[in-house]
């Protein structure tokens, strides 16, 4: 029999059902959790009438915001977009919570930060954006902490991927089967977080009611081009067949896009770790999890 969890009896919505954090936080959910999922075709979160219905009838304890608008570079030219979703829908969300008493989490990026510091971001850090999406995700934090105040969690994670959806992981895998030579860029540090590992700290973060601003991504450091490395070993040792022969790496100003990114994208996590007494597992070891999924294995 399933042994009880320290969330069975909560209601929980989360929305963005069918991303990569969505159907991972799906994953992790223990069954005794009341738990209410809708992807974007179900629930749009940038109809407020929509929202209000739904959580009116849900009446969740905790709301998880993991809908947004990820596409870095195509938010350069659909500013609106990205605001109607990052900033509007989050607020939707945050101000149907208030009114049945549910409690939010509003899940945001290293990209509200510049990325110049010379050591990781803590939250309390100045923020400055240097891109579209930084900049709705940062107009995200600031609508949904005006209406909820302390019964939000904002959650600042980076370099999210997973088994399933469209990440770095799974772009990484399919062009390593598909050519021999790869480029990736070398000057950009941040710390791959697994979308499951990510999962599971929101939930212990439920479990221990934690609000305010915090930051998580697993552990230790890496470049892209680390993790391209990364991927490609664990994914041989896992007994996928991948045709690439070299990985070279390249600087930021050999791969332009149309949006900036900040050179470090390093997240202090010492709060959130100190709160749910857990430093968290290194990315490399997150990775191999992800790539064994990936194999089937
Ligand atoms: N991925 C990263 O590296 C990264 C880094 C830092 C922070 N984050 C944050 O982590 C959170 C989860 O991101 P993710 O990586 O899981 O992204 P994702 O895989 O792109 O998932 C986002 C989901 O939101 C849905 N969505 C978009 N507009 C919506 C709307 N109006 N109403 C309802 N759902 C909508 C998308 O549906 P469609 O696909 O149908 O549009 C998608 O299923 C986001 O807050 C993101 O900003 C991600």
């Amino acid at each position: 029999m399933e042994s009880a969890g320290p969330l069975d009896g909560r209601r929980i919505l989360v929305t963005g059902a069918g991303g990569q954090l969505g159907i991972a936080l799906q994953q992790q959910m223990s069954r005794g959790v009341e738990l209410l999922a809708p992807d974007r075709g179900r629930l749009d979160i940038t109809d407020a009438g929509a929202v209000t219905e739904a959580i009116r009838d849900f009446r969740p304890d905790w709301i998880i915001n993991a809908a947004a608008y990820t596409a870095v570079d195509k938010a350069e030219s659909e500013p609106e977009a990205a605001f109607a979703i990052n900033r509007d829908g989050a607020a939707n969300l945050a101000r149907a919570a208030g009114e049945v008493g549910a409690r939010m989490v509003q899940i945001s990026t290293d990209y509200v930060f510049d990325g110049t510091l010379a050591r990781p971001c803590r939250p309390d850090d100045p923020v400055n954006p240097v891109n579209v999406y930084g900049e709705s995700k940062l107009a995200g934090e600031i609508a949904t902490r005006e209406i909820l105040g302390d019964d939000l969690l904002i959650l600042r994670t980076a370099w999210v991927y997973a088994p399933h959806g469209r990440n770095f992981l799974t772009t990484m895998l399919r062009l390593m089967g598909e050519r021999s030579e790869l480029k990736v860029v070398e000057d950009q540090v941040g710390t791959p977080t697994s979308a499951l590992t990510l999962s599971s700290t929101i939930l212990s973060a439920l479990e221990k009611e934690i609000t305010g601003t915090h930051h998580w991504t697993d552990a230790g450091v890496a470049s892209w081009y680390d993790f391209a490395c990364a991927i490609r070993d664990l994914a041989m040792e896992a007994g996928l067949k991948l045709g690439v022969r070299r990985i070279l790496p390249i600087t930021t100003a050999d791969y332009p896009t149309p949006a900036r990114r900040p050179a470090c994208s390093l997240l202090d996590k010492q709060s959130l770790r100190t709160a749910i007494a857990d430093d968290g597992m290194h990315w490399r070891e997150a990775l191999q999890r992800a790539v064994a999924r990936s194999a089937g294995l």
